[in-house]
């Protein structure tokens, strides 16, 4: 009898069960860059593996080979469960935090001093969170505008629209209930004035405030295809996704960003982020934070 270890059998029956051959991972690449701008490499094989195999096994597929093929017909919701599978959604309430910082003791004062006021005698300010996952990123935003803002926001007319290509972290944003432990780092003040608590068991949930939900409108929205908004924005968060695109994909969303904000705009990258060549035509006012020159 063969005894393996815990580790040789996981290895066994994976070699047994489901193989990933190079045609198969390169097909997987291809499909991942064409419908998500994603770009995989070798060093990604193993976590390809890991979230597939998953889909693989709900499938009842036998192998890699029979999953390329069902992607190869092309249906949509086999494709948006394979986006879903594929995409890295990591993210936090006040991720990056001098960002929020720069729209309390920067951004807001001074949109509040222009008093750019629309057909409805509002103040309009319309920020776009373009990879939103689940929502923490809007959620955070949504916090800095009511506490920057205040009594004074009835006097506004604020939007902020949250899109992202996988549909599984949208309805979990929308839903806006989250782990307690993911707001625990937040300052009481900020827990108590925007979360409702709740014990399911021995899990502790928090569900945000309608308050910051109606002013935040979830989408789903590939940032590869045609945007349907007109915008313009006052400010964009792009942050924590170009990283996972290819040097060309990067400079076509920068163009596209640049037109799609308002002169003096501001757009948000991760901090591992750069314009690039694109630099040229923004101005850098702080930690990856640029101004569209008015
Ligand atoms: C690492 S998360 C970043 C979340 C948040 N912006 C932050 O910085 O905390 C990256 C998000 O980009 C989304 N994404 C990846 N490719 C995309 C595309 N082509 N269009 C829209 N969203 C995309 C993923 O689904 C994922 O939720």
């Amino acid at each position: 009898m063969v005894n393996y270890t815990n580790h040789d059998k996981s290895a066994a029956q994976r070699a047994e069960v489901v193989r990933l051959s190079d045609d198969d991972f390169n097909f997987i690449c291809t499909f991942v860059y064409q419908s998500t701008g994603i770009v995989l490499n070798a060093n990604k094989r193993e976590m390809v593996y890991r979230r597939l195999t998953r889909i693989i096994r709900d499938r009842k597929l036998k192998s890699f080979s029979d999953y390329c093929a069902l992607l190869k017909e092309n249906s949509e919701q086999e494709k948006n469960y394979f986006i879903n599978a594929i995409t890295t959604n990591l993210t936090s309430f006040f991720r990056e935090e001098h960002h929020f910082d720069y729209l309390t003791e920067h951004e807001l004062p001074q949109l509040k001093k222009l008093k750019r006021v629309d057909s409805t005698g509002k103040n309009r300010l319309r920020i776009w969170s373009c990879a939103s996952s689940t929502g923490e990123e809007p959620y955070s935003i949504a916090m800095t505008i009511f506490e920057a803002l205040k009594q004074e926001l009835n006097q506004w007319d604020a939007k902020i629209l949250a899109t992202d290509i996988d549909s599984n972290v949208l309805a979990k944003g929308k839903a806006g209930v989250y782990d307690f432990k993911r707001i625990e780092h937040l300052p009481l003040a900020l827990k108590k004035m925007y979360f409702y608590q709740s014990n399911d068991g021995n899990q502790h949930y928090v569900k945000v405030h309608e308050k910051l939900q109606n002013l935040i409108t979830f989408k789903l929205l590939n940032l590869l295809h045609s945007w349907p908004m007109k915008g313009p924005f006052d400010v964009i968060f792009c942050r924590n996704v170009i990283i996972y695109f290819d040097k060309k994909t990067q400079q076509e969303l920068f163009s596209r960003f640049y037109e799609l904000l308002t002169p003096g705009g501001l757009l948000f990258l991760g901090h591992s982020e750069s314009l690039g060549h694109y630099q040229q035509y923004f101005e850098c006012v702080g930690r990856t934070i640029f101004r569209k020159p008015k």
